[in-house]
C-alpha cells in the first residue's frame, strides 16, 4: 500500500537515535503524568482519579453542596466557585467540619465532621475533576519526621504574625481568627478549640 510504503520509507530516513530519543521522550510523559494521575490519599486507599470516585463525589456534592455553591460548583450568591480550589481545599474544610457551612459568617466555624474520610475524597476527587488546583499533599510530608527547628524558624518568619510565636492563635481583622496550628493532626487538623 502506498501510505505504509511512505510511513516505511520516512522513518527509515530518520537519524538512529531519533527513534532512541523519541521512546526517552515518551517514557519521561508517561512517567509525569502517571505521577500526576495516580495520586492516592495518605490514610484511605482511595483513587482520586478513578471515574466511579468522581460520580460518587458529584452525588454527594449535588445533595449537600450544590445550594450554596452551585450545581456544577460554578458558585452562587451563597458560595463562591469550586472551579479550580482543589482537593486540598475541599478535604480542609469537610474534614475539619467547616463545610457545609452552618451560617454565613467572616468564616466556616470548625464543628463535628457530618461526612466520612472515603464521603469527604470522593467530593474533593470531584472538585478536583473540575480543573486543576492545589492537591493533598504527598504521603512524605505527613509523617511528622521533618526537622523541628527549621519548620520553627519558617513558622516564626511565614506564620506567626497572624498564629502568634507560640502558635496560640489570635484574632485578626474583619472577624476572622487563626487558630492554633501546631498540634493539630497534620492532615486533617480536626483540633476543636
Ligand atoms: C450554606 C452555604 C454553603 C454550603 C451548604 C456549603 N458551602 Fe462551602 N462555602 C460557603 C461559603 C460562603 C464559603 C466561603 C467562606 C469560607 O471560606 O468560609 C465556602 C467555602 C468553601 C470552600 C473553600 C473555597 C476555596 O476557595 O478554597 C470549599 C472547598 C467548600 N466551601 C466546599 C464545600 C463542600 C464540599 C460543601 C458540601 C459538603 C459545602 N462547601 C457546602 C458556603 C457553603
Ligand atoms: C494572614 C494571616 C495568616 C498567615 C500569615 C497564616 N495563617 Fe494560617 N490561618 C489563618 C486564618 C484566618 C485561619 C483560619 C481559617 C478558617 O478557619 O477558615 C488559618 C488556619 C490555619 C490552619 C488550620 C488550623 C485549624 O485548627 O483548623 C493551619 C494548619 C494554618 N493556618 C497554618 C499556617 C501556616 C503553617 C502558616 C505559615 C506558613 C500560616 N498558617 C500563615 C491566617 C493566617
Amino acid at each position: 500500500m502506498a501510505r505504509a510504503t511512505q510511513n516505511v520509507r520516512k522513518s527509515g530516513r530518520r537519524h538512529p537515535f531519533a527513534t532512541v530519543a523519541l521512546v526517552a521522550v515518551g517514557l519521561l510523559v508517561t512517567g509525569a503524568a502517571y505521577a500526576g494521575f495516580s495520586q492516592t490519599s495518605a490514610t484511605a486507599e482511595i483513587d482520586l482519579n478513578s471515574a466511579s470516585t468522581i460520580s460518587e463525589g458529584e452525588k454527594l456534592f449535588g445533595a449537600n453542596c450544590a445550594t450554596c455553591h452551585g450545581a456544577g460548583a460554578q458558585g452562587t450568591k451563597d458560595g463562591p466557585s469550586l472551579v479550580g480550589a482543589g482537593a486540598a481545599s475541599v478535604n480542609f474544610q469537610v474534614g475539619t467540619g467547616r463545610m457545609p457551612l452552618a451560617f454565613q459568617g467572616p468564616q466556616g466555624m470548625v464543628k463535628p465532621k457530618q461526612f466520612s474520610e472515603e464521603q469527604t475524597l470522593q467530593m474533593a476527587a470531584y472538585v478536583a475533576s473540575l480543573a486543576p488546583g492545589p492537591g493533598l499533599p504527598e504521603t512524605r510530608y505527613l509523617k511528622g519526621d521533618g526537622d523541628v527547628a527549621a519548620g520553627g524558624e519558617l513558622f516564626r518568619i511565614n506564620c506567626a504574625m497572624c498564629h502568634n510565636v507560640a502558635a496560640a492563635g489570635g484574632a485578626l481583622t474583619q472577624g476572622k481568627m487563626a487558630r492554633n496550628s501546631p498540634g493539630s493532626p497534620p492532615r486533617t487538623f480536626t483540633r476543636q478549640w
